[in-house]
């Protein structure tokens, strides 16, 4: 499985303008049980620094831009999420960063379960460990 895996979204577009409409098991793998946004990113900032045991997500601007590194142990990719219609599914254990938001910047992420920090593997070296074997 590559580690930079996009979805595209099917535009609903009309002489009115566009709409994208996001079904859980439906155009993202998994039954969406979360949504967050990240915006108002203060210049210079970076976000992000850890993987997930369990947890999947899908990622995407509905607005502005941001870079997104993904990382499972053994290779690294930048990729720029930039379109309200292009997501990018990050599964478990990748570790991401964000970097370089716009100023209108919204990050929209998709998630497959509640909070948990638990969750959570915030130790880049702790990561190297729990990850499978690629
Ligand atoms: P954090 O994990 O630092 O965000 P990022 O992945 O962008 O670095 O989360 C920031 C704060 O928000 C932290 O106190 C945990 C809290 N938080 C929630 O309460 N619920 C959530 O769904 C998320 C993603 C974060």
């Amino acid at each position: 499985m590559s580690l930079v895996q996009w979805i595209d979204f099917p535009l609903k577009g009309d002489d009115r303008g566009s709409l994208i409409a996001i079904e859980g098991a439906g155009n993202v793998p998994f039954d969406i049980k979360r949504m967050y946004y990240i915006f108002d990113t203060k210049a210079g900032v970076s976000r992000g620094f850890h993987a997930h045991k369990a947890l999947k997500q899908v990622a995407f601007c509905v607005s502005g831009r941001c870079r997104m590194r993904l990382d499972d142990g053994v290779q690294q990719q930048d990729v720029w999420l930039d379109s309200p219609s292009r997501g990018i599914f990050i599964d478990t254990m990748v570790w991401r960063t964000m970097h370089d938001f716009s100023q209108d910047c919204v990050l929209v992420v998709l998630a497959s379960a509640h909070y948990d920090e638990s969750d959570y593997i915030r130790d880049y070296d702790e990561f190297l460990k729990q990850r499978a074997p690629v």
